[in-house]
C-alpha cells in the first residue's frame, strides 16, 4: 500500500519489469470538477498533477484502477475546530483524530480556527496552532486567526498575518460573556484594517446581546433543558446579525464571509446584498440539512448531543438553503467540526443548557450528507458538489489553483468517489475521538473509496493509512481571490 512520506522511487514488479513509483496514473474513472465531468486519466508525478487526459505517456507507471469511480479534487473543509479551548473544555478531536475523521470524509485540507488567547497576540495564536498540528495532521492545513481582543498592538500586527500565509480572520458576534465576543466597533475596525491588509473577515453572525437576554429570561423561568438553546437563538437573531455584519462591511468597503448560515431569514440578507452587487461570501453546513430542532427537543438530556450554534432549525428552512447552494448565494459547504464527548463534556450543561459546549462533529459526514441529500435527490449537480466542497473554498480562501482543482500543476489531492458505496453511520465506525455521533443510524449513499494527499494515500476502504505528521501547512493569499464575483 502506498504510504505518505515514503520516498518516491522505482521497483521491480513480479514480472521483472521496472515500475516508476514517482508517478501514479488514475485510470478508467470519470473526472468530475466544478466545471464539468468527462472520462479521463489523471497522471501524478512528485506530488503534483502533471496531466489529465487520454492516451497519456504512462510507460511503467504504477496505476490506480478508478473504474466505476468519480475522480474529484480533494475536498477542503475551511471550518474546523481541532484541539480548541471552548465552553469550559477543549474539543475532543486533536489534530491527529480530527484530520483522520476529515480524511475519512474525503477531505484533503482543513482550515482551522487559531484563537487569539486573552492578552495574547495574533502571532501567538499562529504559533500555538502550528504546534498543535505538528506531528499530528494527516492532511494539509491552514489557519484562520480568530481576533478576540483588538488592542492597539493587534491593529498594528494584523497586516503581518498575510505574510504568514494567513489570509483570513474571524470575529464572533455571539458568545457574549466569553472572551470571543466582539462589539460592532471592533468588528468594523477589523473590516477596515483587513481590507487594507488583503485579509478576508469571517463572521459568526448571531446577536450576542439578545441571546444573552433571552437566556437570562429562560433560566429565570426554570427553562434549563437543551431545547432552550435553540429557543433563545431564534432565526431572526441570526438574520439581524447577518444583515448588520454585511452592512458594516459595505460601509468599510470590505468583502465579508458569513460562516454557518442556518436559516432562510439570514440567507435572505445575503441574497439582498448580492442583488446590490456587494461581495459577500457565505457558508452552510451539513447539520442544517441532516439534523433539526426536534433532535434538540429529545427526551431528557439527549438533546445536548445536538447543541451547536447557530442552532438546528425547523426543516422548513431547507428549501431556501438548497436554493442558495444551487444559485451561488451560498458558495461553501463547511463542516464546523467542533466535537465534544457526551460524557464529561456535553454533560457540563446538565443543569443549565447555557453550559452545554456548543458544537458537533461533522467533518466525516460533510460530503456524504451533501451527496445523499443533495446530488442523489437531484438538488445539486455533481459539479456543484465539487464546487462547494472544494473549488470555491480554494478560490475564496486563496489556495487556488494549488488546491481545489484537477489540473496540471495542482497538488495531487484526489478523492476517488464511489457513488455506489453505502454506509450507516454509528459511533463505532467513525474515525474521530467522540463517544457519540449525531448522525447515528443515518444511511449515506455515495462516499470516498480512497483519498490521496499530494499523491500519497491517506484513506482507503474505511481505513486511515496516512502517517500522522505528514500534513503540511499551506500558505494562502487573499490576492488570489481579488476580483472574484460574490457568486462564484
Ligand atoms: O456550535 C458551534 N458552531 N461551535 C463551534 C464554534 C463556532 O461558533 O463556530
Ligand atoms: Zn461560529
Ligand atoms: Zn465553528
Amino acid at each position: 500500500m502506498r504510504r505518505r512520506g515514503r520516498p518516491l522511487q522505482s521497483e521491480i514488479d513480479p514480472s521483472g519489469k521496472e515500475r516508476d513509483l514517482s508517478r501514479l496514473l488514475f485510470t478508467g474513472g470519470t473526472v468530475v470538477t466544478a466545471e464539468g465531468s468527462y472520462p479521463a486519466d489523471v497522471l501524478v508525478e512528485d506530488e503534483k498533477i502533471v496531466a489529465v487526459g487520454t492516451n497519456l505517456d504512462t510507460n511503467g507507471t504504477e496505476t490506480v484502477d478508478a473504474s466505476g469511480k468519480l475522480i474529484m479534487p480533494g475536498f477542503i473543509d475551511a471550518h474546523t475546530h481541532m484541539d480548541m479551548p471552548f465552553g469550559g473544555t477543549v474539543t475532543a478531536d486533536d489534530w491527529a483524530t480530527g484530520t483522520e475523521t476529515a480524511a475519512a470524509g474525503g477531505t484533503t485540507m482543513i482550515i482551522d480556527f487559531a484563537l487569539q488567547s486573552e492578552g495574547g497576540t495574533l502571532a501567538g495564536a499562529f504559533e500555538t496552532w502550528t504546534e498543535k498540528a505538528a506531528g499530528k495532521a494527516v492532511i494539509d492545513y491552514g489557519f484562520h486567526v480568530a481576533i478576540t481582543d483588538l488592542r492597539d498592538d493587534i491593529k498594528t500586527e494584523l497586516p503581518s498575518l498575510a505574510e504568514k500565509g494567513v489570509a483570513s480572520v474571524k470575529i464572533f458576534m455571539a458568545y457574549k460573556g466569553t472572551p470571543l465576543y466582539t462589539e460592532d466597533d471592533d468588528l468594523f475596525e477589523v473590516l477596515q484594517l483587513s481590507r487594507e491588509a488583503g485579509v478576508l473577515v469571517l463572521v459568526h453572525a448571531e446577536n450576542g446581546d439578545v441571546i444573552s437576554k433571552l437566556q437570562e429570561q429562560a433560566l429565570a423561568r426554570g427553562d434549563i433543558a437543551p431545547k432552550f438553546h435553540a429557543l433563545t437563538r431564534p432565526p431572526e437573531v441570526e438574520a439581524e446579525a447577518t444583515n448588520r455584519a454585511i452592512r458594516l462591511a459595505e460601509v468599510a468597503g470590505a468583502p465579508i464571509l458569513v460562516v454557518h448560515v442556518s436559516c432562510a431569514p439570514a440567507l435572505e440578507a445575503i441574497h439582498l446584498a448580492h442583488e446590490r452587487g456587494q461581495t459577500v461570501y457565505a457558508e452552510t453546513c451539513p447539520q442544517y440539512f441532516a439534523l433539526e430542532y426536534e433532535d434538540l427537543a429529545k427526551e431528557g438530556f439527549e438533546g445536548a448531543k445536538y447543541v451547536c450554534s447557530p442552532p438546528l432549525r425547523d426543516p422548513s428552512n431547507r428549501p431556501a438553503l438548497w436554493n442558495g447552494l444551487k444559485t451561488g448565494d451560498l458558495q461553501i459547504f463547511g463542516s464546523d467540526h467542533c466535537a465534544f464527548n457526551y460524557e464529561g463534556q456535553k454533560e457540563l450543561g446538565k443543569d443549565n443548557f447555557v453550559n452545554i459546549p456548543n458544537g458537533l462533529p461533522g467533518a466525516e459526514e460533510r460530503a456524504m450528507t451533501l451527496w445523499t441529500l443533495g446530488v442523489r435527490e437531484g438538488k445539486l449537480s455533481e459539479n456543484q458538489f465539487v464546487a462547494v466542497l472544494s473549488t470555491n473554498q480554494a478560490r475564496i480562501y486563496g489556495a487556488y489553483p494549488k488546491k481545489g482543482t484537477l489540473a496540471p500543476g495542482a497538488d495531487a489531492d484526489i478523492v476517488l468517489w464511489d457513488p455506489d458505496l453505502s454506509i450507516t453511520a454509528t459511533a463505532g465506525n467513525r474515525h474521530g475521538n467522540v463517544d457519540y455521533t449525531p448522525y447515528e443510524g443515518m444511511e449515506f449513499h455515495g462516499g470516498p473509496a480512497s483519498v490521496y494527499v499530494r499523491g500519497g494515500l491517506v484513506y482507503k476502504d474505511g481505513e486511515i493509512v496516512g502517517e500522522r505528521g505528514s500534513g503540511r501547512f499551506v500558505e494562502r493569499s487573499f490576492t488570489a481571490t481579488k476580483g472574484l464575483e460574490a457568486r462564484v
